[in-house]
Formats: structure tokens, sequence, C-alpha cells
């Protein structure tokens, strides 16, 4: 079965199983079954347990796909502007949840050539810190909360979408849609929409990541829950530029 049929097989699923969260509807979005987002201690991850500014990672929709999970500490809007994957198709970004609006998920895939964090290294990072680059006018701009990925500095805006904001990536990192539950403040993770690179890194990286993942198909479903620690606790050594 294809994936993406897989994700649209399971709909119905992840509608019953999210909850607390209007599932609006953004094109290019597929849904997976929902994973509830928790510790190391298989204690269900809460809104307000997220230490803003810190980058963590978790794996969405499938077993070895990686995500950041970010507290940006400010409040987001959604569908600020309109977004292309590299296909030309339009969609609207969902904007972040929680009670400031200010927790957002996006695939840590970079959308150029599929950087992403490993146990070793990851060049590919959330900043919170400013950072300076040369955007897309070729003009230099600092700018803070910005996904950076070092191998050939592409910038995402995640307050925005993570449109891209510099370098050779074509479109936006892929959003993870999260259904956000506000009597409990849990997390869970219930789509992805947007551009994603999953086919593509299953291809190029799915034998290394199954060996790093311990699993026979690195193309399996993340399950009802997903772990989440974060980013410098799950890579050895993080690149910044
Ligand atoms: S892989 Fe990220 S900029 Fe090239």
């Amino acid at each position: 079965m294809k994936r993406r049929e897989f994700g649209q097989l399971c709909a119905s699923m992840a509608a019953a199983a999210s909850t607390g969260t209007p599932l609006a509807l953004a094109s290019e979005r597929t849904s997976y079954p929902a994973s509830i987002l928790h510790t190391d201690h298989n204690e269900q991850v809460t809104a307000s347990s997220l230490e803003p500014g810190t980058p963590y990672l978790f794996f969405y929709p499938y077993i070895s796909t990686p995500c950041f999970l970010i507290d940006l500490d400010i409040e987001t809007r959604a569908g600020s502007s309109n977004l292309q994957d590299q296909t030309g198709e339009a969609y609207k970004w969902l904007g972040g949840v929680g009670p400031k609006r200010s927790i957002v998920a996006y695939s840590a895939i970079c959308a150029h050539k599929m950087s992403h964090p490993a146990k070793e290294i990851s060049f590919i990072n959330y900043r919170h810190d400013p950072v300076t680059f040369y955007n897309k006018a070729g003009k230099t701009e600092q700018r803070q909360r910005v996904i950076s990925c070092c191998s050939e500095r592409s910038v995402y805006d995640p307050v925005d979408g993570a449109r891209v904001l510099a370098g050779p990536a074509p479109q936006p990192l892929a959003a993870i849609e999260l259904a956000y539950e506000s009597d409990t403040g849990a997390l869970s993770a219930t789509a992805s929409y947007g551009g994603d690179m999953y086919h593509r890194f299953f291809e190029k990286f799915g034998f290394r990541a199954a060996i790093e993942h311990k699993v026979g198909d690195p193309a399996a479903w993340v399950g009802d829950k997903t772990k989440i620690r974060k980013l410098s606790e799950y890579t050895g050594q993080i690149i910044k530029c």
C-alpha cells in the first residue's frame, strides 16, 4: 500500500482519536492515526511542560521521520501568508496550538537535500537567538526564531508556516498538525500537510534509518504514542551557523 493511501485510509481513525482541536482542512493535508506526545517516563506531554524556545524532537508519522516541536513563546496566526509546495500547490498554515497558540510542529527533514537530525549530528536546528543570513533579496537579515539548516543555509520561519526565508530550499518544511486538549494541556500529532519529503527520505535514508532506529521497516507508523526529547538529548552534535 502506498504511504499516502495509508494516510487517507487512516483519516477516520485520526478524527476519532484526536480530541480538543478542530481539524481544519489544509491543502495536501494527510491524516494519520493520532500519536500522543509523551516523555521518557511515559507521561503525557503538556503545553506547560515545554521550555519556551527549546527545540524538541519526536518521530511522526513514521517511526523514523523526525519532527521539531517548539514553543515559540509568541502568539502565531493561522494562514498569515499563502504557502506553496514545490509543485505549486497552495495551502494555508493552521497556526500554533496551546494557550498562546505558540506551540508548533514541523517535519525536521530539510526541503532541500533532506538534512535531518541524526544521533551523531544535526545540521538543522531551531534558533531562538538571533541568526544572521542572506535573505531571498540577497540582503543581510538578522532574525530570531528561525529553523536554520547549515548544510546549504536554508532558513525557515516557524512563526509563519516554515516558509522559506533564505537558501536553496524549494518549499516550506512540511507542517505537522497538533491537537491540543485545553482541559489537560495534552498534545497529539494528527496529520502532516504541505510538501512532505517522506517518500524521498525513505528512498535515500531508509537503510540507515532502519539501523539507527533498530527497526525492520523505517516506514512503519510510529504508533499511538510518540516520545519527545530535547534535540540536544537526541543528537550528539548540533551545528550552528
Ligand atoms: S539540506 Fe538543508 S539547505 Fe541543503
